[in-house]
């Protein structure tokens, strides 16, 4: 499973991935006014730091499918080959879907709300489908479920494609999914800093520091005894 940073706040993305296993960067045009620097600026540092392996999502914008092919070009001859066109998942997304896969450019159909609109993003030739697991919750609805059943129609009807699941609150929703075994999910730093943050590992690992301070003395480490 992919495990990708929703955010492009260039500095929050160094400090990620400096200490986890990160394998891409998620944008779309909200993430990106919130860094309020021009957005091409902000994408570049980010293939940057990410390198040319690893994965950019960026979202085009035009209400039309030929307008979204055009802004695919652009992204791409900005940000590398190997970045991928977040395209909204309605009926003139999937147009423009149709649009890219003929010119084998990579894209994921983004705010998907169900399971309906994921699978139809799959069949245009989707290589992700991110469903907005939190919005759904809500809704009233269950985002972790509606993401679960995409993953399965995926499975069940061979489709090339997995979800890059996104819009997580908390680290349960992201756990659930990887118990399930999706393709990958994006999460934001906030949601990331609490994967492996507690009181009580905190507190475990200033036991141990304390517990050999005793035997070799203050601030000694396996390397002075
Ligand atoms: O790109 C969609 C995703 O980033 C939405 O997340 O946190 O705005 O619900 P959020």
């Amino acid at each position: 499973m992919k495990l990708c940073i929703d955010h492009a706040d260039t500095q929050e993305i160094r400090r990620i991935c400096a200490s986890y296993p990160i394998d891409g960067v998620s944008t779309n045009p909200s993430i990106l006014a919130k860094s309020g620097r021009p957005p091409y600026e902000v994408l570049k540092e980010i293939r940057e730091i990410i390198g040319n392996d690893g994965e950019l999502f960026v979202q085009a914008l035009s209400p039309d499918a030929e307008g979204v092919l055009a802004e695919a070009h652009r992204i791409l001859a900005e940000t590398g080959e190997r970045t991928l066109v977040k395209i909204p998942s309605t009926p003139e997304g999937f147009r423009a879907m149709k649009l890219l896969k003929a010119e084998g450019i990579r894209f994921i159909g983004t705010a998907v709300y169900t399971a309906m609109q994921g699978f139809l993003a799959a069949k245009c030739g989707a290589e992700y489908v991110a469903p907005y697991v939190n919005r759904i919750d809500n809704m009233g609805l269950d985002g972790v479920q509606v993401s679960k059943d995409i993953h399965d129609a995926i499975v069940r009807n061979g489709l090339d494609s997995g979800l890059l699941a996104a819009s997580f609150r908390n680290t349960q929703q992201v756990l659930e999914l990887i118990r399930y075994g999706v393709k990958a999910v994006t999460v934001s730093p906030d949601v990331i800093d609490c994967f492996a943050r507690s009181a009580e590992v905190d507190s475990a690992v200033m036991r141990f520091t304390r517990d050999f301070e005793g035997l070799c003395g203050v601030g000694k480490t396996m390397l002075d005894c």
